[in-house]
Formats: structure tokens, C-alpha cells, sequence
């Protein structure tokens, strides 16, 4: 194992010793190549510079008590770059090839993977570029998907305890039939001022609502939001939201712990409703969130504690957690071994 101070380490990027990297050119996938190099060259006038064909993941290996590592939900991160390529009009990895790639990465870099109970983790970043010459607005004929890792520590600095948010009112992250579903870049640019301006102000992350009414609750800062009231999860459903494996995690578990499901449009009115209320991802897992300020009205909305998460947050982010380092059994079939 590689000597860092894995408990302090924070959400950000640590250099690990290899990357490794897959060209599409002439109509096909190359081999998978490993790289030492932290370093891309690229052609100047790539279509990802300057028309955003450009699309990423991020998923986590854990290591167990029994020294294993586990990948979380890998096909599931695979599929989503697919939908993601497709839509910005990208040739995208096969799903044999992007998971391969994950599982190399990991295993070249196994010195990295944090050790149990560190509260740390591998970070996973796969990425998918347009590359080569072009000029005019048009797909580009050569791609470079890439996958690196970084040990990471969590999202948020004050862990597993609620947090501040303001609903934005100013800004939108995605347009109605836009890209708000899809990883792509230009979302986070679109995003980043809101998030800015959220810090300035002293919260953690802005809430984003629903572009075209600013009526319903859409994307909790870089994660799907989650309300929870009368043993009930609900979170919001609209194509402008990331589709979260997390979420979609969380939503398993809830349903296995005896509570109802809802996914539909979550008004903002409904906010002082909720007995608990969070973001998840797979950053953060779960952020709780127990503030939550409307500066266009002065409204602040109070949910739950301000110290500590609530009983439900608290025992979905504890499962998600011992699923994902091998903890509890492996129940819905999550995790790959990376041998
Ligand atoms: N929504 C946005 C905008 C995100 O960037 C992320 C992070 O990937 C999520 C939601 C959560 O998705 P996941 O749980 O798959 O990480
Ligand atoms: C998440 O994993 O929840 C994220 O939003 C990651 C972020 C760094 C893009």
C-alpha cells in the first residue's frame, strides 16, 4: 500500500501510477493501452474543446475487511456513457470494453484503493472525448476514452451531517429536452456559477428547480435530490435529472426496508413537508440537507435535525455502505471483485 495519510485525504485529485486508454479511429476500438502519463495530446481543434462532445463517469472501488476490492454497479456507469455518447453524438465504449478498462485501472493502481475503515475510497473517472481535426459543428471521427483513478475522501468536509442549501433562482443547469440527463460536461460549466455563488453565500450546495415552471425540484448540486416523510422516499422524476445510480440504489434499499417509492414532480411548496431530505451520489452518498433558504422569499426551510442525519438517511446511507464494502451481503448483485 502506497504511504498516504488516507484519512485526511479529501474529495480532490491524488496522481496514482497508471491510466489507461483506448483510441477509436478508422471506424474501430484500439487495443487498451496503459499509460504512466498524466498528460493527454490532443489535436488543437478536437470537437471536445470547442462543441463539448465530451462525456465522463464517476463510480468507487472499495476495499473490504477480507481485502477484496469491489467495483459498484460498473455496468450501470458503462450503459450511462452510452446514453450520454448518443446523445452528444459520440462513438461510445462497448460496455465489455469500458468495464475491462475500469477493472485495469483499479487493478494497476490496487496500491491506491484506500484501506477499510479509512472512510476513504478509489474514485473512478472514466472519460470520453471528440478528438482530432474539425472546423465545422459536425461529430468527430476520432475518440479517446480514458479511465484514471484517484484515492478520494468524502465529497463533503463535514461528512455524514446536513448541510445548508438555497434553492437557485437565478440559474438554470439544463434546458427542458436539453442534456440534463446525460453526463456531460457542459452541464457542470452551466452549474458552476450557481454552486459559486451558493458558497459565497455559505452553503454547501444550490438546489436547482425545474427550467421551464421553477416550480418543481430538479438536481441537488451535483446529485439527485430525495425527500423522505410517512416511511416514504420520493424523489424527483424529470428528464432533466441525472439518472443516479445511487439513487436508483437507494430506492432498492428503501423499497427492501419496507418503504413506499415515489418518483414524480416534488414542488418546492412540498420541501417543509419532509421529515428528512438529502443529495445522493456517488460522492457524496448521501449529503442530508436541513436548511434549505428561498432568498426570493426569505423563506427558510427547516428539516429535521441540523447535527444529525435522520433514522431513514442514516440507515440507507449505513446499508449502501456495507454493500459497497462487502459488510452485508451483496443482496442485488452490485459489486465485482476485481481480481
Ligand atoms: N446528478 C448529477 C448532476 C451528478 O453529477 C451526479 C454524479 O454523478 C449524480 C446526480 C449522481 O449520480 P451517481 O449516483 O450515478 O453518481
Ligand atoms: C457524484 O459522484 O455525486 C458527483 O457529482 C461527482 C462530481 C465530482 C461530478
Amino acid at each position: 500500500m502506497k504511504n498516504i495519510e488516507w484519512s485526511s485525504l479529501e474529495f480532490g485529485y491524488t496522481r496514482t501510477d497508471y491510466n489507461v486508454r483506448c483510441h477509436y479511429k478508422d471506424g474501430k476500438w484500439g487495443e487498451l493501452e496503459v499509460s504512466d502519463s498524466e498528460m493527454l495530446t490532443i489535436h488543437m481543434s478536437s470537437t471536445c474543446l470547442h462543441y463539448g462532445q465530451e462525456a465522463f463517469e464517476g463510480l468507487k472501488a472499495f476495499r473490504g475487511k477480507d481485502g477484496k476490492i469491489r467495483v459498484f454497479r460498473r455496468v450501470e456507469n458503462a450503459k450511462r456513457m452510452i446514453s450520454s455518447a448518443n446523445h452528444v453524438m459520440m462513438i461510445a465504449p462497448p460496455v465489455e470494453l469500458f468495464t475491462r478498462a475500469v477493472d485495469k485501472a483499479i487493478k494497476l493502481n490496487e496500491e491506491y484503493v484506500p484501506p477499510y475503515d479509512s472512510g476513504a475510497s478509489l474514485y473512478i473517472r472514466p472519460l470520453l472525448i471528440g478528438v482530432g481535426p474539425r472546423m465545422g459543428v459536425a461529430p468527430a471521427k476520432e475518440y479517446l476514452f480514458v479511465v484514471f483513478v484517484s484515492p478520494v475522501g468524502p465529497y463533503f468536509k463535514a461528512g455524514f451531517k446536513p448541510v445548508k442549501a438555497m434553492l437557485e433562482r437565478v440559474y438554470d443547469r439544463a434546458a427542458p429536452n436539453g442534456t440534463g440527463h446525460i453526463k456531460v460536461g457542459g452541464n457542470y460549466a452551466a452549474g458552476m456559477l450557481s454552486t459559486h455563488e451558493a458558497h459565497e453565500r455559505g452553503y454547501a450546495l444550490s438546489i436547482f428547480l425545474d427550467s421551464k415552471e421553477k416550480k418543481y425540484i430538479d438536481e441537488c448540486g451535483p446529485a439527485n435530490f430525495f425527500g423522505i416523510k410517512n416511511n416514504t422516499y420520493i424523489t424527483p422524476s424529470a428528464r432533466t435529472i441525472l439518472p443516479s445510480i445511487t439513487n436508483d440504489s437507494l430506492m432498492t434499499l428503501a423499497r427492501h426496508l419496507g418503504m413506499t417509492v415515489e418518483r414524480r414532480k416534488i414542488p418546492v411548496e412540498e420541501l417543509a413537508t419532509f421529515e428528512e431530505a438529502g443529495g445522493c451520489g456517488t460522492a457524496a452518498v448521501i449529503s442530508p440537507v436541513s436548511i434549505i433558504d428561498d432568498l426570493s422569499t426569505g423563506q427558510s426551510i427547516i428539516i429535521g435535525s441540523p447535527d444529525t442525519a435522520g433514522p431513514w438517511s442514516t440507515r440507507l446511507y449505513n446499508q449502501l455502505r456495507a454493500i459497497q464494502y462487502g459488510d452485508a451481503p451483496d443482496e442485488f448483485g452490485w459489486n465485482s471483485i476485481v481480481e
